[in-house]
Formats: structure tokens, sequence, C-alpha cells
């Protein structure tokens, strides 16, 4: 790793290839960051800044590490792993809803626990907790919504977008929680020693967002 480059993490899939040509636009881009290649690493000379791709809940460990100077993240997951980082600027890509799901016709009964299924344990502990809410966590890392289906838990926490999944699991949105997009986010020292770098891209992603919503 290039120490004087700005070394930026990219989330795999299909967001992150949004994420990519939003740098793009911005003018920072590297040549082969989108071809499947073994290479692992995409270098910009000119414009200081270093690719590279990790799983997307990863971004926030290589950042908060300083692995990363930058990268780009949803805020589903800063809040889910609370991480020590600066969050720069709402990306306003891949945008949806942070909620809590139930079975058509659910009513919860509170003289009982709750039990609720969710890939994001911290979350679900913390709204529920405001809430004065006994719940019982069942931790689960994808396939949410079949949960409730074979009896595992009564309802779902769960990231919401179209709203087609639950819908075709006979589920039904109930409570907002919190709404999600994708955040810039920059390691405390990197934003310190490399400031001019990172203020300059946070800027010009900025900037290329304001027209892309102008036009
Ligand atoms: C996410 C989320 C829901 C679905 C919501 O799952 O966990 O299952 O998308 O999208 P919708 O409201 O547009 O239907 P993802 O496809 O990322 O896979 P996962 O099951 O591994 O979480």
């Amino acid at each position: 790793m290039k120490r004087e480059y700005v070394n930026i993490a990219l989330p795999k899939g299909r967001l992150g290839q949004k994420v990519y040509r939003a740098f793009e636009e911005a003018g920072y881009a590297a040549p082969g960051v989108m071809e499947e290649t073994r290479q692992l690493l995409f270098e910009n000379e000119e414009k200081g800044v270093c690719f590279f791709w990790v799983k997307a809940s990863d971004v926030a460990i290589y950042v908060e590490r300083g692995a990363a100077d930058i990268g780009v993240v949803g805020k589903d997951i800063l809040l889910e792993t609370g991480a020590n980082v600066y969050e720069l600027l709402d990306m306003q890509l891949g945008a949806c809803r942070m909620m809590v799901a139930a079975p058509e016709g659910f009513r919860d009964n509170t003289e009982q626990t709750l039990k609720v299924a969710t890939s994001f344990p911290n979350i679900a502990r913390r709204y529920y907790h405001q809430k004065s809410r006994d719940i019982d966590i069942i931790r689960l890392n994808g396939s949410i919504e079949l949960a409730p289906l074979l009896g595992l838990a009564d309802v779902i926490v769960d990231l919401v977008e179209t709203g087609n999944t639950l819908k075709a699991n006979g589920l039904e949105p109930r409570e907002e929680i919190v709404s999600v997009s994708a955040r810039l986010i920059a390691n405390k020292a990197s934003f310190k020693f490399k400031s001019d770098s990172i203020r300059a891209i946070t800027e010009a992603l900025s900037e290329n967002l304001r027209d892309t919503i102008l036009k």
C-alpha cells in the first residue's frame, strides 16, 4: 500500500458499481477497476488515489483501522458496528429503510417477549430498548424473511427497498427505524494527515452529486 496515495475501499456488489461511477464522474478513476481481473489494487498516479474492493460489511473496518483512508459504506453498517470514523458525505445511493416487519395481521402481545430475527442485532436492540420492549434477538445472516414463516421469530428487523421481498413472503412493514443510504467515511488520522486530498475528493463527489440532482 502506498502511503502517499489516498487509499479508497469500495464495497463489492451492485451498490459498489454505482459508487465507483460516482468517483469516476467526479474525476477520480483508475484503469481496470471495473474489469474482472486478479489485480487487487487500482491506482491513478496523477490523481494520487488507489482503489480496492472489499466486502461491503468490511469497509468500515478497513477505514477505522486505517488500511483504507476513505471508503463508502451503508449507514446501516455504520450504525450496527458503531465504527469510529468520520462520516463525510451522504452519497444518496442505495437508499432504503431499516424497518420492523411482521406477518400480515400479526398483533404484538406485550405480555410476552418478542422474538426478533435480524442481521442487525445492535440496531434492533437499541430500538426496542428505547421502547422498553423485552425482546429475544435471533441473529441470522440472510433470508431474514423466512424466520416468521417458519415460526423462528415473531417479527423481523431488516432493510426494505421496494417492499417486494416482504410482500412475496406475506409480511408487511410496521415501523420505520431509520432511513439508510451510502456514506463516504474517513479514517480519523488520515483525515488529519491527508486532509487536502480527502477534502478535494469529498468536494468533487459532492459537486457531482449536486449536478446529478439538478439534471
Ligand atoms: C435485502 C434485504 C431484503 C431485501 C429488501 O436483501 O435484506 O431481504 O434486500 O429489498 P426489497 O424491499 O426491494 O425487496 P439482499 O438482497 O441484500 O440479501 P440478503 O437476504 O442476504 O440480506
